[in-house]
C-alpha cells in the first residue's frame, strides 16, 4: 500500500477537525435551540455535556484512529480480539460509513439552500430580480442544481486529498469565517432590538431544565462535534504520532463550543432585531421560529430592511452558512471515500467521484419525495444512529480493545500524561459513564 498522508501539522489538524466540527449544527442548530430551549440554562447543560460527555467520545474515536491508522472498519476490526468482535467491527463499521453518507445526503440539500441565497445576494447587488426570484423560491429544479453543485464542491476537495484537499482548505476558510462570523455580530449588535435578544439568550431560565433540555443538548452536541460516524476517527488516523491526543480533542471540543456560543450571540440578536422590522419571529404556538422559515424567511426580512448595506451583511451571512457546511462535507465524504480507497483497487480520485455520485443520487431520491423522507433521514441518522454508534464506539474502547495497547496509544506525543487525571478517569469512564448516560438520554428520548 503506498504511504499514507499525515496532517502536516498540529494546526492543520485543528482546523480541519474544528471545521468539520463548525457547521450548520453550530450556527443554525445550536442558537436555535438555546432560544427554544430557555436560554442561557441551555447553554449551560450544553457546555456540561459537551465536555463531560461528548469530549470522551471524540477521544475514543481519535485514539482509535491514531492507533489503527485506517478507515472507520478496518480500524474496528483491527483492535477486535476474536471471531466475533472482527464481525461487529465491520457491522459497526459499516454502519458509520452508511451514516456518514446519509447525513451528507441531507447535509448537501441544506447546503445547496445556502450557495442559492449567496447568489440571490448577488443577483440583487446586481438588480437581476427575476433570478432573485426563482432563486429564493423552493423548487425542485433549484434545489437539484445547488445541491450538484455544493457536491461538486465537496468532491473536487476531497479527491485532492488530505494535506493538498482536507486541511489547506480548512486552513483557509476557517479564518475567513470566523472573520465574517465577527464582523456580522459587531453589526447586529449595534442595531436596534439586539439587545432584548441578547438578554433571551444569556439570561437562565433555570426552571427550563428537563429532561428533554438535556435529551436535546446531547443530541447538538454529538451532532455538532461530528460524533459516531468515523469522521474524528479518520481525521485522527491522519494525525502523527507526536501529537498529544487528549490536547488536540480538548483543543477541538473547545473552539466547536466556544463557536457555537459567539453563533448565538448573532443570531438571536439579529431575530430580535428582524422583529423591530415587522418580521414575524414567533410560531402560532408562541415559540421562536427555529426551522428553515428563520435562516430562510426571518433574517432575509432583516437584510432586506436594511437597504443596500443590508445586500452586503445578507450576502456574508450566507458566504459564512456555505463556507460552515463546506468544510463539514468533506468531513463526511472522507468517511466512505477512505474505506473505498484503502479496501478496493479503486484510486482515491476514482472512489471520491462514484461515491460522490451514489451520495448525489440519494440526495436526488430525497429532492423528489421531500415530504416523506427528508425529516425522516435526518431523525434516522442524528437522533437515532449518532448515538448508538456512539455508544457502540465506546465499547470498542472500553471492552474489546486491549486495555494495554490503549493506554500505550494515549501515551505516544505526551509521556508525561502517565499518572495525569486523563489517564487515571479516562479509560474507566469511557468504559462504564459514557455508554451508560448515552443510553439513558438515548431511551428516554425515544421513549
Ligand atoms: N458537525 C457538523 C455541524 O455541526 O454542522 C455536522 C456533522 C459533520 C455531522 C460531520 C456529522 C459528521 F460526520
Amino acid at each position: 500500500m503506498a504511504s499514507r498522508e499525515q496532517f502536516s501539522s498540529k494546526t492543520g489538524f485543528v482546523m480541519a477537525a474544528a471545521g468539520s466540527a463548525i457547521g450548520l449544527g453550530n450556527i443554525w442548530g445550536f442558537p436555535t435551540q438555546t432560544a427554544s430551549n430557555g436560554g442561557a440554562a441551555f447553554v449551560l447543560v450544553y457546555f456540561v455535556l459537551a465536555f463531560c460527555l461528548a469530549y470522551p467520545a471524540l477521544m475514543a474515536e481519535l485514539i482509535i484512529g491514531r492507533h489503527a491508522r485506517a478507515n472507520v472498519m478496518t480500524a474496528l476490526r483491527g483492535i477486535s480480539t476474536g471471531k466475533f468482535t472482527y464481525r461487529l467491527g465491520t457491522a459497526v463499521g459499516c454502519y458509520g460509513v452508511i451514516t456518514a453518507s446519509l447525513i451528507l445526503s441531507f447535509y448537501a440539500i441544506v447546503a445547496g439552500w445556502m450557495l442559492a441565497f449567496l447568489l440571490e445576494s448577488v443577483c440583487q447587488i446586481l438588480g437581476w430580480s427575476d433570478v432573485s426570484k426563482w432563486l429564493v423560491s423552493f423548487s425542485f429544479e433549484r434545489n437539484i442544481i445547488f445541491m450538484a453543485l455544493f457536491m461538486m464542491l465537496t468532491i473536487s476537495i476531497i479527491a485532492k486529498g488530505v494535506t493538498g484537499g482536507i486541511e489547506k482548505w480548512s486552513t483557509r476558510l476557517m479564518p475567513l469565517l470566523i472573520v465574517i462570523l465577527v464582523g456580522l455580530i459587531i453589526y447586529v449588535l449595534i442595531q436596534d432590538g439586539a439587545s432584548e435578544g441578547l438578554r433571551v439568550y444569556l439570561l437562565p431560565e433555570f426552571s427550563q431544565i428537563n429532561p428533554r433540555l438535556i435529551i436535546d443538548a446531547m443530541g447538538q452536541a454529538f451532532f455538532s462535534l461530528s460524533l459516531g460516524v468515523g469522521t474524528m476517527l479518520i481525521y485522527g488516523s491522519y494525525l502523527s504520532e507526536e501529537e498529544s491526543l487528549p490536547a488536540l480533542g480538548a483543543a477541538v471540543t473547545l473552539v466547536d463550543a466556544g463557536i457555537a456560543f459567539i453563533a448565538g450571540l448573532l443570531i438571536i440578536p439579529a431575530i430580535y432585531v428582524a422583529k423591530q422590522y415587522g418580521a414575524e419571529i414567533f410560531t402560532d404556538a408562541g415559540q421562536l421560529i427555529a426551522g428553515p422559515d428563520l435562516i430562510f424567511q426571518v433574517l432575509p426580512v432583516l437584510f432586506k430592511s436594511m437597504g443596500s448595506v443590508g445586500m452586503v451583511v445578507g450576502l456574508a451571512f450566507f458566504v459564512l452558512m456555505s463556507i460552515a457546511s463546506l468544510t463539514s462535507s468533506i468531513s463526511m465524504l472522507e468517511v466512505p471515500v477512505s474505506l473505498a480507497a484503502e479496501e478496493t483497487a479503486a484510486s482515491r480520485v476514482q472512489a471520491t467521484w462514484a461515491i460522490g455520485a451514489i451520495i448525489f443520487c440519494i440526495s436526488t431520491l430525497i429532492l423528489l419525495n421531500f415530504d416523506a423522507l427528508f425529516g425522516f433521514v435526518i431523525d434516522l441518522t442524528t437522533v437515532y444512529s449518532q448515538p448508538i454508534l456512539g455508544v457502540l464506539l465506546c465499547i470498542f474502547v472500553g471492552w474489546i480493545w486491549h486495555r494495554d495497547n490503549l493506554l500505550a496509544e494515549i501515551k505516544k506525543g505526551h509521556p508525561e500524561i502517565q499518572g495525569g487525571f486523563f489517564w487515571k478517569v479516562w479509560p474507566t469512564y469511557v468504559r462504564f459513564f459514557c455508554p451508560v448516560l448515552i443510553m439513558t438520554a438515548f431511551i428516554q428520548s425515544v421513549v
